[in-house]
């Protein structure tokens, strides 16, 4: 059965942190993609793109898409660009309850600024953001469910995140039961 918990999202959209609350919470084990290629890889993402370039790592997302098949009941955090290529919402969605963690495009930037290197920050103006930001949402908005994260503090986000999904499950097993 494919009863993961994936959750997408900009950078900065708290998916790492909200991801590891969830999971201790649902008694549930932690996985992130951009672990998964770290390890594999013995590389930083920085390293990785400065010294491999971004197709690349890419490649590298696409092959930890394959490796998610065989998780089961986990919680996921991808890295912001991984669910926007054709055919990846669907994937995702294959594996699981994927989790939109939206918000504010200014509140995410400046969070994504704030906390660790991010390549795919480096010598980009705001209005280049805003524009790959743009670009990806469509993506993100093929999630099962939808959490603003707006305001929110990680543990916040958890909860709002634990609920959407009850309710999720509760509507799923009354369609089941008609
Ligand atoms: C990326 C986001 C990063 C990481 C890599 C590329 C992106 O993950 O996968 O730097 O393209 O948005 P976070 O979303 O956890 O920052």
């Amino acid at each position: 059965m494919n009863d993961n918990v994936v959750l997408v999202g900009f950078m900065g959209a708290g998916k790492s942190s909200v991801g590891r609350i969830l999971a201790r919470r649902l008694g549930r084990c932690f996985v992130e993609t951009d672990d998964m290629i770290v390890a594999r890889e013995g590389a930083s993402i920085p390293e990785i793109f400065a010294t491999k370039g971004e197709a690349y790592f890419r490649a590298a997302e696409d092959e930890a898409v394959k490796l998610l098949a065989l998780k089961h009941g986990d919680v996921i955090a991808t890295g912001g660009g991984l669910p926007c290529r054709e055919g990846r919402p669907a994937a995702l969605r294959a594996l699981g309850t994927v989790v939109w963690l939206s918000g504010d495009l200014d509140v995410l930037y400046r969070r994504a600024l704030g906390a660790g290197a991010r390549p795919m920050l480096a010598g980009r103006s705001r209005d280049d953001i805003e524009a790959l930001y743009r670009s990806r949402e469509p993506f993100y908005a093929q999630a099962d469910l939808t959490v603003d994260t707006t305001g929110l503090g990680p543990d916040q986000v958890a909860a709002r995140v634990l609920q959407s999904l009850r309710s999720h499950e509760q509507n799923a097993s009354a369609r089941t039961a008609r």
